[in-house]
């Protein structure tokens, strides 16, 4: 199968497109290259990269010449960025997610927008989502990711598209970049610099490895039907477990922790029933506070050439801005 992966050369995307690729698929990756994509994600992958934006339906039409499916893993996807100014989001997110039902739509390639459990908002403990619930983005970049959702939704209904969606948890593992949690939270430690809590530090959130979420998207692209939502989960842990984890796989000092200023419209918790996607026989192979959280610092020490040099530049302007007065 020729497939086109948008967004590949980012995080989630990039195992993705690898993980296709040694399936023995054909993959063009799509990328703008922003803060967030990179070509070393993809170092050694037998994947076509294409440098362009998922807004331009020229470059789309372009890249996805010959491809039966396109998987959008495009997005803005930082929370934080999106309170600081939400345009990209809502131009990547939502018309991004637009053009590329129009090229859908055009070609009769099926779709899986890759989205999140943000879209349903905070979740009253003792609950979990289902697909099915009402959206109630908090935060800029949750509502942009919604709106990209009810496109799809409504493409597939109005113009008969064959697309499908997924909400994936919070997901780590290699190459994410340093503006998350886990990875910001390992880079300081291993630099012996503060780990800036929000809150409390109380939040819940579920942590899905990469590895699960790309078998996740990848059983969807091939078993999930048209106009279906397909959630998936993770682990369920506190910030403050998953700070305290960081501080002992990197021994670090726990007089780093520094509690600072919340989040504005911080959510508390989310919580995924994934039963429909368990029911296509999908099921994470990783946990968290088993070996995952452990491997992921691993990778982390042993791979600071990646990213030392992402936490330079436009970094060190975003970090001054998001955690400066925080942390004075
Ligand atoms: O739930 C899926 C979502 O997970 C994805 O759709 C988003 O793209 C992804 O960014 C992530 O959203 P979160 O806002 O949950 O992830 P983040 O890593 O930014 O934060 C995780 C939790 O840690 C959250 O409760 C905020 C908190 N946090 C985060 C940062 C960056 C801190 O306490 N301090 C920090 O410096």
């Amino acid at each position: 199968m020729r497939v086109l992966v948008t967004g590949g050369a980012g995080f989630i995307g990039s195992h993705f497109a690898k993980r296709l690729a040694a399936a023995g698929h054909e993959v063009v990756v799509l990328d703008k290259l922003t803060y967030s994509g990179n070509r070393a994600n993809l170092e050694g992958a037998d994947v076509e990269l294409v440098v362009g934006d998922i807004c331009d339906a020229d470059a789309v039409a372009r890249a996805g010449a010959g491809c039966e499916a396109v998987v959008n893993f495009a997005a803005e996807t930082h929370v934080d960025r999106s309170i600081l100014g939400a345009a990209e989001f809502i131009e990547t997110d939502v018309h991004g997610t637009y053009v590329l039902l129009g090229w859908a739509r055009d070609t009769g390639a099926r779709l899986v927008q890759v989205s999140t459990d943000e879209v349903y908002g905070d979740v009253p403990e003792g609950q979990s989502s289902r697909e099915d619930d009402p959206l109630r983005p908090s935060s800029p970049y949750s509502a942009s990711k919604a709106g990209g959702d009810l496109q799809v939704l409504a493409a597939v209904r109005t113009f008969g598209i064959d697309a499908c969606i997924t909400r994936g948890a919070n997901t780590y593992g290699p190459n994410q970049h340093p503006e998350k949690l886990i990875p910001l939270f390992v880079t300081n430690a291993l630099d012996g610099e503060p780990l800036p809590v929000y809150g409390d530090g109380r939040q819940r959130r579920e942590w899905l490895h990469a590895e699960d979420h790309c078998a996740a998207v990848e059983r969807v692209l091939q078993e999930g039907r048209p106009g279906e939502v397909y959630n998936v989960g993770g682990e369920e842990h506190e910030n403050l477990d998953v700070t305290k984890w960081v501080l002992a796989f990197t021994k670090a000092d726990s007089d780093l922790v520094r509690h600072v200023e919340d989040r504005p419209g911080h959510d508390r918790r989310y919580s995924l029933d994934d039963s429909k996607l368990r029911a296509l026989g999908w099921s994470p192979s990783h946990s968290l506070s088993g070996s995952g959280l452990r491997q992921t610092v691993e990778w982390y020490e042993q791979n600071r050439a990646w990213w030392e040099p992402i936490k330079s530049g436009e970094y060190r302007r975003y970090y001054e801005e998001q955690y400066g007065a925080r942390l004075r």
